[in-house]
């Protein structure tokens, strides 16, 4: 991906580090072509950001990839909701609570950091890091169930 990464398959101790990329999983896959190819914008993005602090990129850059990102995690929530309103999904008030403690928690993080913390910058990305991959593997799993089922057993 670039020289100021570890590898993400490479062997310890580059796996520790906090800024390792993330690679996209299949099993993250919902069957939704548009939440998809959000999901995957919001991999890319995440790297984007790790990539730049890993670099030292200057903090303007670091600043327009983290709005453009925060504001990318804000569409995409909402549009996810939209889609499982639409579709009727009945846990969908408790997907919208998870997603709003994440935006609650990144918001304050992202007002640290332009208050002037730093540091606060890395606990974002990994914490974003490791939220999307819980997030994208269990309560967003679900609902890629539920549109299966709405769909019904594929005809030969
Ligand atoms: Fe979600
Ligand atoms: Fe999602």
């Amino acid at each position: 991906m670039n020289d100021c990464l570890p590898n993400p398959l490479a062997p310890s101790p580059a796996r520790t580090s906090r800024l390792t990329p993330l690679a996209w999983d299949p099993a993250w896959e919902t069957g939704d072509p548009r939440l998809d190819s959000q999901h995957k914008a919001l991999v890319t993005g995440v790297n984007r950001l790790a990539f730049a602090i890993a670099c030292g990129q200057t903090q303007e850059e670091v600043w327009r990839i983290l709005s453009f990102l925060i504001v990318y995690v804000h569409t995409h929530f909402r549009t996810e909701e939209n889609l499982m309103a639409e579709k009727g999904f009945p846990e969908l008030a408790a997907h919208a609570d998870e997603h709003e403690r994440a935006r609650a928690y990144l918001d304050r993080l992202v007002n640290t950091y332009r208050a002037g913390s730093t540091s606060d910058l890395e606990e974002l990305v990994s914490f974003l890091a490791a939220w999307l991959t819980e997030h994208f593997l269990g309560t967003d799993r679900a609902f890629a169930q539920h549109l299966q089922d709405e769909a019904g057993p594929l005809r030969p």
